[in-house]
Formats: structure tokens, sequence, C-alpha cells
């Protein structure tokens, strides 16, 4: 049994990953009879999105760069464990919605944890699973906030309200909105340089996908990126 293939989608807030995620799955399922297991970070698994929820809610105050940092590998390692790889192994291919990446630019480019720490981590953590190909969705950071507040329905209303007004995984969206959306614009410039910054260090795993284009456009170019990549290496 081969094994499957990993594609995480990394950028920034709004730029499109979950919309893309399920896009994909979809069609490499309909297309190629993939069965494809489609999960996100951080969480994935019960224990993951204890700790995803542990770190978003207001209750647990705030908390250093290094200790979220921390936080998501311990994560990461679970969904590793428990979900990534033994999926792998079974010749499912895996699409994550964001990965270690994020940990790299959020806690690292535009956070406050020394990148050496981060590449460290990933080493221990990550190297039991490296993407074979990772889709950095890219748009300009007023085109993803903006998104993202008309997603919550909260466009010029604070986030918080958003946080309150639904349960189960809109609330826990709407607390990651508190953590990190609600950051200055800066600080999500300093996001998209970061995923640019990892795409033009590693072009063999990394393909940047215009994000600016509508949804089904945007659908064309990953699965070009995909076709091109994955799916005709698979083949031979
Ligand atoms: N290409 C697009 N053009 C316009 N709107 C889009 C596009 N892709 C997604 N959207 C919309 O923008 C919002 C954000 O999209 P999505 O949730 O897929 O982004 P995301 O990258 O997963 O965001 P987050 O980082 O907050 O999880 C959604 O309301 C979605 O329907
Ligand atoms: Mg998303």
């Amino acid at each position: 049994m081969n094994r499957g293939k990993f594609i995480t989608l990394e950028g920034g807030e709004g730029s499109g990953k979950s919309t893309q995620a399920r896009v994909l799955a979809e069609r490499l399922a309909q297309e190629h009879g993939i069965t494809v297991l489609v999960t996100r970070e951080p969480g994935g698994t019960p224990f993951a999105e204890r700790l995803r929820e542990a770190i978003l809610d207001p209750a647990t105050g705030s908390h250093s760069a290094l200790a979220e940092a921390l936080v998501f590998f311990a994560a990461r390692a679970d969904h590793l464990d428990n979900r990534i790889l033994p999926a792998l192994a079974k010749g499912e291919w895996v699409v994550c919605d964001r990965f270690s990446d994020s940990t790299r630019v959020y806690q690292g480019h535009a956070g406050a944890v020394d990148p050496r720490v981060l590449d460290a981590l990933d080493l221990i953590v990550g190297k039991a699973a490296r993407p074979d190909l990772t889709l950095v969705i890219d748009v300009p950071a007023e085109v993803g906030l903006a998104r993202a507040a008309l997603r919550r329905g909260t466009a010029g209303q604070p986030s918080s309200a958003a946080a309150t007004a639904g349960a189960g995984q809109r609330k826990v969206e709407g607390l990651m909105a508190d953590r990190f959306e609600g950051r200055d614009l800066g600080y999500h410039k300093r996001l998209r340089e970061g995923f640019l910054a990892i795409a033009a260090a590693e072009p063999e795993r990394c393909a940047v996908i215009d994000g600016t284009k509508t949804p089904e456009q945007v659908a064309r170019l990953v699965w070009q990126a995909v076709s091109e990549r994955l799916v005709r290496g698979a083949r031979t």
C-alpha cells in the first residue's frame, strides 16, 4: 500500500483555506476515487480540539507566544499520532487546514518566538510527516479581514458579539477572531509576508495561489497545482 499524500493549506485569516480544503477533497474523491481525510489545526482530535479551545478561551487570559507555540505543538503531536499518520499509512490522502507553517508565521515571523526554537520543535514533532504539498492561499491582509468580518456578519462590530452569538463551531471561530483576527493590520501584513517568505524559501514544497479571485477560479488554481505536483506523480 502506497503512503497517501499530505497536503496543507496555509495563509492569513479569511484567505479561503477552509473553503478550498472542502472543494479539493471533493474533487480528489470524485475524479480520482481517492479517500481523503479533511482535518484542521489546531485541532483534529478530541484532545487537540480541547487545546484549541483552551488557547482561544478568553477565560485563560493572555499567554506568551512561546506558551501558545508549545500548546500548538502538543496538539500537533496528538493530531499526527492519532489521525494524520494512520490515514496516510492506509493510503488515504490528508488535506489539513493550517499546519506547522502557521505556527512558524503566527508565533515566529509575526510573533515573539525565536524561529530556531520553532524549527527545533518542528524537527521533533513534525518530522513524522512533512507535507508533500503546501498551498499558500495569498490575499492582501485587508481582503482576508474583510471576508472574515463578513462571514461572521460583524463588519464594524466588535468580534466578541459573534463569539457569544452562536454555539459550537461558530463560537470557537468567534473566539479565534478575538484572539488573532482583532490584532492590528500591521500584524496581518506580517503574517502575509511570513507565508510568502516560507513559500519562496521552499518552492519545491509550496505553491502560492492567488486567493483574490472568485472561489471557483481559486479552486481551479488549486487543482492545477495539485494535479501537476501530486496526482501525476502518484500515477507514475
Ligand atoms: N475566493 C473568494 N472570494 C470571496 N469570498 C471568499 C472566497 N473564498 C472564501 N470566501 C469567503 O470568505 C470567508 C472566509 O473564507 P474561509 O473560511 O474559507 O477562509 P479561511 O482562510 O479558512 O479563514 P480563517 O483563517 O479565518 O479560518 C467565507 O465567508 C468564505 O465564504
Ligand atoms: Mg478556516
